[in-house]
């Protein structure tokens, strides 16, 4: 096991104590959640929605993604120069009040237009690389994993480009390996297309 993938499964198994933890101590509020997310709008957008797109939308994101990326943020695993600021004066609870918020929220249609060629080509990619085994056949995420449909484009190329890099933090590792077979012509369709993917409202 190399050091990096040790670190990511002390995350993981840090992480899963505290969901637990935190599920036998108090239930997550989502109304104190809404209070706490306020400052969030600035970048995040409204209830979420990113209008900006090198910014992730996290409206309808899975509480457990949210809360997961949280704590990475937080806890130095997964780092930004704005994001790692904000989350390090997130208690656990403010983890699980704001996860439970965003994940109650409904996502704004994408903005984004996918080009004709790419809208054809992507599906076959999305299959070929297992995409939809993780992320769900209309990709819309679960548990852990995000959705992806009607992302932000700008920031999920440079996600994928980060796994394929290994520069971006993944808590169990699947991502980054997932990311290795992609060419940076396979990143640009799918980027594309996912950008341009109903979010399910
Ligand atoms: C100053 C701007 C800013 C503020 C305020 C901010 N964020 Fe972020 N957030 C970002 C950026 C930029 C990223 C993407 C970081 C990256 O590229 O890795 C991000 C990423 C995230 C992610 C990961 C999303 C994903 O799809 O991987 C979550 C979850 C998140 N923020 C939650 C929050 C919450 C909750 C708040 C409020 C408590 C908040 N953010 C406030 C800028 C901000
Ligand atoms: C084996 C499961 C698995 C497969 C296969 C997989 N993913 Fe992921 N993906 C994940 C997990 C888990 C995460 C969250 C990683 C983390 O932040 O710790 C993720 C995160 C992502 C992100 C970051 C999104 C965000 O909001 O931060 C993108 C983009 C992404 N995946 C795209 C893809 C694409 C495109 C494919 C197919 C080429 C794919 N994934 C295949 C499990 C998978």
């Amino acid at each position: 096991m190399t050091a990096a993938s040790a670190t990511r499964r002390g995350a993981a198994i840090a992480f899963a104590a505290l969901a637990l933890g935190a599920a036998s101590v108090a239930a997550a509020d989502r109304d104190a959640g809404r209070r706490k997310a306020e400052v969030c709008a600035a970048c995040h957008g409204p209830a979420g929605n990113s209008v900006n797109p090198a910014v992730p939308s996290i409206a309808g994101q899975p509480a457990q993604f949210v809360a997961t990326e949280l704590f990475l943020f937080r806890e130095g695993n997964r780092k930004d120069p704005q994001m790692s600021a904000i989350a390090a004066g997130l208690s656990n609870g403010d983890l699980n009040d704001l996860a439970e918020y965003f994940a109650a929220e409904r996502p704004a249609p994408p903005k984004h237009r996918t080009a004709p060629e790419n809208a054809a080509a992507a599906p076959a990619l999305a299959h070929k690389f297992n995409c939809v085994q993780c992320h769900g056949p209309e990709l819309m995420g679960q548990q852990h994993i995000p959705r992806l449909a009607g992302q932000q484009p700008d920031y999920l190329l440079a996600q994928l480009k980060g796994f394929k890099a290994g520069t971006r933090a993944d808590i169990d590792g699947n991502m980054t390996s997932a990311a290795q077979a992609l060419s940076d012509q396979d990143i640009q369709v799918l980027v594309d297309y996912l950008a341009g993917l109903s979010s399910g409202n």
